[in-house]
């Protein structure tokens, strides 16, 4: 479903992302790992378009979505967390959700207008996400007073709201427990059985080599290796760049 196509970026001297490809299937899980620096993140802002390309072609369910400004590419199925926590803090946790969803609705039909249409039904949505993502006793509570595994929920539950098709999350096990971990592994496959596409960027391999069907490599902003978690984790190269310590 998602087809990434020779694509590069450079940030002055640096070729952050450099002469990309790989594909990922619907309802795959494929982890993208390298070392600090390797362009990981920059590949996910280049599929959500924080930034554009330099060259190569990004495409979701055959659209080229290359030159979409985010917010269409959030309305063809795409979703994101972020490497740092970016919670509204001083809202309470269905406020947050709430205020997603607004930006994923038609901006024409008035904000206004769909939250008083529409409040009761929108709240019963937002519960509805919160119960699935383990957050049922928290709605009224403020974001900035849950736990930090909470916190990582709520992120997690922001970025499904929109309903996505494919959803990319940037280190969401960074700073967890091995209980959080476990917690989120479990929520990752829940997404995979509700039909989800995920990409997952992560440094915590306890998660990677557990959960997901594929791995792509990255060094350097290159690929330098792709392949099932056994294979990444006897790949000689990839050793050298990125495993050799663990
Ligand atoms: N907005 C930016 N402006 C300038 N340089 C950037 C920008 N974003 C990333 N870079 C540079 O591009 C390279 C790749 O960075 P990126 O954040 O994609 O790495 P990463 O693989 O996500 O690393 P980490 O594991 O530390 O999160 C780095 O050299 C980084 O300094
Ligand atoms: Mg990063």
């Amino acid at each position: 479903m998602l087809k990434i196509k020779n694509i590069g970026k450079n940030f002055g001297g640096v070729k952050a992302v450099d002469d990309l490809s790989f594909n990922v299937d619907k309802g795959e899980i494929v982890g993208l790992i390298g070392p600090n620096g390797s362009g990981k993140s920059t590949t996910i802002n280049l599929i959500c378009g924080v930034f554009p390309v330099d060259f190569g072609n990004i495409s979701v369910n055959e659209q080229n979505i290359s030159s979409l400004p985010t917010h269409e590419r959030v309305a063809s199925g795409i979703s994101r967390t972020f490497q740092n926590i970016r919670l509204f803090k001083d809202l309470s946790v269905w406020q947050n959700i709430w205020v997603a969803l607004q930006q994923d609705s038609d901006q024409s039909s008035g904000w206004m207008r769909e939250w008083f249409g529409n409040s009761k039904l929108q709240k019963e949505k937002i519960k509805e996400i919160l119960v699935f993502s383990g957050l049922g006793d928290r709605f009224d509570d403020l974001a900035g007073n849950l736990s930090f595994g909470e916190q990582r929920r709520l992120e997690l539950a922001r970025a499904i709201a929109s309903k996505p098709k494919l959803i990319l999350l940037d280190e969401p096990a960074a700073g967890m427990n091995s209980d959080e971990v476990a917690d989120l592994r479990q929520r990752i496959l829940d997404l995979k059985k509700l039909g989800l596409t995920v990409l997952l960027v992560e440094h915590v391999m306890e998660l990677v080599m557990n959960v997901v069907d594929r791995i792509v490599v990255l060094n350097f902003g290159k690929k330098i290796a792709e392949g099932s978690p056994e294979n990444i984790q006897n790949n000689k190269d990839v050793q050298k760049a990125y495993l050799g310590g663990a």
